[in-house]
């Protein structure tokens, strides 16, 4: 990462807790909970690839609430008010403990903080008030603004022109690997956020560096 003093992050499963909104309403859910949060996440980024290829656009918003419904569907339905309750849930996600502390560190040794998401900025807003990251963030980009979905290129150039610099001079994090890889392919240096655990993918396009969590990244 030498060089690098633009910190750039993925916001849901990097910085937001993408099933926190599941876990707040595990017991209205059942015992299909975690299944439900797992495909309605996966649901959520394959509509973002798909309408990318066909070039039909859709907001993340409305994409996170037709894998909702679609997900709900799988496991017998939910009522509608609970539907409601978890896509507020959405909007107001829990942070990972380690962001707060790491984004802070990183402002006082002078870098730039940024985001660059799927999420329109609204969700973004939302989510970074309600985990008090509002003030640590330089520049919450969303590919809303270009209606392409990561891994398109054109999303990642939209940090490289914002900070007028070059993707060398970039360090993107991302909890998710397909994201990495987009990320690697476009020339930023990157760390793959393995909260998970997860095995390696995309061996062409391999990270900068592996961590489990984002402490430490300032030191
Ligand atoms: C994001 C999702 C895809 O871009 O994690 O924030």
């Amino acid at each position: 990462m030498q060089g690098a003093r633009i910190f750039v992050f993925d916001a849901y499963g990097t910085l937001f807790d993408v099933h926190s909104a599941v876990a707040r309403h595990r017991a209205a859910i059942g015992p299909h909970a975690n299944a439900l949060s797992d495909l309605w996440r996966m649901k959520q980024l394959e509509y973002t690839w798909t309408r990318t290829l066909m070039g039909a656009y859709a907001h993340f918003a409305t994409l996170t609430e037709q894998a909702l419904d679609y997900a709900s569907a799988r496991f017998g339905g939910i009522d509608p008010a609970l539907r409601t309750q978890l896509l507020e849930a959405y909007a107001t996600l829990e942070a990972f403990p380690d962001v707060a502390p790491t984004l802070k560190a990183l402002k006082e040794k002078g870098c730039a903080t940024a985001i660059l998401s799927n999420g329109t900025k609204p969700m973004l807003s939302s989510a970074l008030a309600s985990a008090g990251l509002t003030g640590l963030i330089d520049a919450c980009l969303s590919v809303d603004d270009i209606m392409t979905y990561k891994t398109a290129p054109e999303a990642y150039r939209m940090v490289v022109e914002h900070f007028g610099v070059r993707p060398g001079e970039v360090a993107f994090h991302s909890s998710n690997r397909w994201d990495i890889a987009g990320a690697m392919r476009f020339g930023f240096h990157t760390a793959w956020i393995n909260r998970a655990g997860l095995p390696e993918e995309y061996p062409d396009l391999p990270p900068s560096r592996i961590l489990s969590g984002l402490s430490g990244l300032a030191d």
